[in-house]
């Protein structure tokens, strides 16, 4: 458990969230699990599971395991999509499912397949996608159950969340990437507003954080905003707070953490039902090294890992898919017609074809750090810009 630190880096975040820095962890899924995300509350920001793809009871027992290592507050990430799909509950088959998609997109991926030679898999049965095609709502009945102290949606409108989460002086945060999104998540009544720009990992928009971060503030004012995309250390956390952001919401930064990415149930299906299992030590590494060798060109957005625009690290599936003149399904149908050819690839340790989520930062990433010396490490810089640095460097009189 933490001790509280001797420094001071205080906004009015801190006093809403009850935590001691302005810092959250991204809702990262696949990355952030219970370890990581007490790590981060007990460093004195705010953790935030990551559960996109979890099954109600994986989510009950992470949040278990979560109050186990912190005594301080965190949160659960969702993403709450709007899908084209009729309602479902109960358990569906992968052929199930794959009968919504056309006849034409499977023939492309198997032709893909072919040519890159992947492997042929069989696709495990499984029962999340129940839970995400009924929009959610057990994984949502956990949160409220568990008694969680903020829920965050990384996609969609919380709105049908609020009521039920304030009447239990749970605390919610509605993830944008622009202005009109920004507006409707404040009129459905959210506490906390996340403006993500274009730079971030995982599912993105097209405005860049530093254009972003004053107009959803002017938008939304009074409302608390939050700033994420290409925060990666002191820097990038005043340069929020100079936007007005009352702190920052920070992905690809903790990646490299020892605790990310190892909490995954052995029988999770990550990335809305994509991949196969948790992933493996050699599966992380690779991801690690990845990111520790790739420049800030290195990443690339696409639609055809879940049906949305998302950043990933660039690899050779995304190059052949666009040679091949490759297009996206609506999520969640893109995720189910290439989770064949996933599997295969990571059952053949095709690693330069696989798709590791990460933002533009990672070209300042290159030390393996804990999750608790991220955190230090930005919020002692952050002090050193504010209390030296920039008093000495700008001069500023009216
Ligand atoms: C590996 C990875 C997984 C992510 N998964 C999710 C997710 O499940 N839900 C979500 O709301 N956002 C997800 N995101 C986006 C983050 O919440 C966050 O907005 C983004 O990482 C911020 O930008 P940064 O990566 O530049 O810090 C993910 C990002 C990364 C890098």
């Amino acid at each position: 458990m933490s001790s509280k630190g001797s420094k001071t880096l205080r906004t009015k975040l801190c006093d809403m969230l009850d935590i001691e820095y302005p810092i959250i962890l991204a809702g990262m899924g696949g990355v952030a699990g219970p370890t990581l995300t007490a790590a981060v509350s007990n460093a004195g920001g705010l953790g935030v599971l990551g559960a996109a793809g979890l099954s109600a009871d994986q989510l009950r027992d992470w949040i278990r395991k979560t109050k186990e290592l912190t005594d301080k507050p965190f949160g659960v990430d969702l993403l709450l999509p709007k899908i084209d799909l009729p309602p479902m509950s109960g358990k569906l088959s992968i052929s199930e499912l794959r009968a919504f998609l056309p006849a034409e997109d499977l023939a492309f991926v198997d032709k893909l397949k072919k040519e890159i030679g992947i492997p042929d898999v069989e696709i495990p049965e499984y029962d999340v996608w129940s839970d995400f095609l009924s929009g959610g709502k057990t994984l949502i009945d956990v949160i409220m159950e568990e008694r969680v102290a903020v829920f965050a949606s990384g996609l969609g409108n919380p709105e049908s969340i609020v009521p039920r989460a304030h009447a239990q002086g749970m605390k919610v945060i509605g993830l944008v990437g622009n202005v009109k999104n920004a507006r409707r998540v404040a009129e459905a009544r959210a506490d906390i507003i996340v403006a993500q720009g274009h730079e971030a990992g995982g599912h993105t928009g097209r405005i860049g954080t530093m254009a972003l971060v004053p107009q959803v503030i002017d938008a939304v004012h009074p409302l608390p905003v939050v700033a994420a995309g290409g925060v990666g250390d002191g820097r990038g956390l005043v340069a929020s707070l100079a936007m007005g952001a009352w702190g920052v919401w920070v992905g690809s930064a903790f990646l490299l953490a020892h605790e990310s990415s190892i909490d995954a149930p052995k029988d999770w299906i990550t990335n809305l039902g994509v991949d196969t299992y948790a992933l493996e030590p050699w599966e992380i590494e690779n991801w690690k090294e990845g990111i520790i060798a790739a420049t800030e060109e290195d990443t690339r957005v696409t639609r055809i890992y879940t049906g949305k625009t998302a950043r990933f690290l660039s690899n050779k599936f995304i190059e052949a898919w666009d040679k091949a003149g490759g297009k996206a399904l609506p999520m969640p149908l893109q995720t189910l017609l290439i989770c064949e050819a996933e599997l295969g690839l990571r059952k053949a340790r095709m690693t330069e074809y696989m798709a590791w989520f990460a933002g533009q930062i990672v070209g300042m990433l290159k030390e393996r750090k804990s999750a608790k010396q991220i955190v230090d490490d930005m919020v002692e810089e952050a002090i050193v810009i504010l209390k030296e640095k920039l008093p000495a460097e700008v001069k500023a009189e009216d």
